[in-house]
């Protein structure tokens, strides 16, 4: 499984770049909000010029023609930008074409199986599962992405890749690996949270203490 984090915030996204570890970022407008940014094609410049992997960038139009045509326009700022468009007729109608056109495309807002089997007719390089928002209304999320995973595999013309998003927890990211997600994508503070280990802090200390007892002598 791969790591993508979730956010709009440079600081975070380089701080993460430095572990090695984030093969790309997910954006969407409520973290460009959270930002207090709205200059996306810099943001998604900045963000370009420190991870070189798939970027998602949302658009915001609601028609298919509206869609298509942001689409070309944010696809246009670098080979690595994803596009996100929302599960709907007109995205589903706007991913087919975006597909044709060879533009990489991110099935977001997927809350059902019947979604993610469409997103990935109509050609979206990844479907987007949202486990936590599912979890918040008492859904099962990571069942529901466990499920795409399953059905994809059973088709050779699926080829959508499963991205575990609305990710809360440490436990999410473990159980979005055993469900066979391709990648999860994370907020910064649930990442620094896999790091941690209590085991791992008291061992660490335990270690430098033994060594500062021999060498004192
Ligand atoms: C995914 O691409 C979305 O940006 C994200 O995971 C949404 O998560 P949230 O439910 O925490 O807003």
């Amino acid at each position: 499984m791969r790591i993508f984090l979730d956010t709009a915030n440079i600081d975070e996204i380089r701080q993460a770049a430095k572990l090695g570890i984030i093969s790309g970022v997910t954006t969407n407008p409520s973290l460009m909000a959270r930002e207090n940014r709205c200059d996306l094609r810099d943001v998604i410049g900045e963000i370009t010029s420190i991870i070189d992997g798939p970027i998602s960038a949302e658009v915001l139009s609601s028609d298919p023609g509206g869609m298509i045509e942001e689409a070309q326009q944010i696809s246009s700022w670098s080979p690595n930008v994803v596009v996100k468009i929302p599960v709907s007729a007109a995205g589903l109608e706007a991913i087919s074409v975006l597909c044709r056109r060879g533009i990489k495309t991110n099935l977001t807002l997927c809350f059902s199986l019947n979604q993610a089997i469409l997103g990935a007719l109509a050609g979206a390089t990844y479907v987007s599962p949202f486990v936590g928002r599912l979890d918040d209304i008492g859904q099962d999320g990571m069942a529901l992405v466990a499920e795409i995973v399953k059905v994809f595999k059973q088709y050779d013309g699926f080829s959508s890749q499963v991205i575990a998003a609305s990710i809360r927890h440490p436990l999410h990211c473990v159980a979005a690996a055993r469900a066979g997600a391709h990648i999860a994508t994370v907020p910064y503070r649930v990442l620094m949270q896999m790091i941690d280990h209590p085991l791992t802090e008291r061992g660490i200390s335990l270690f430098a203490a033994d060594w500062q007892r021999i060498a004192r002598g």
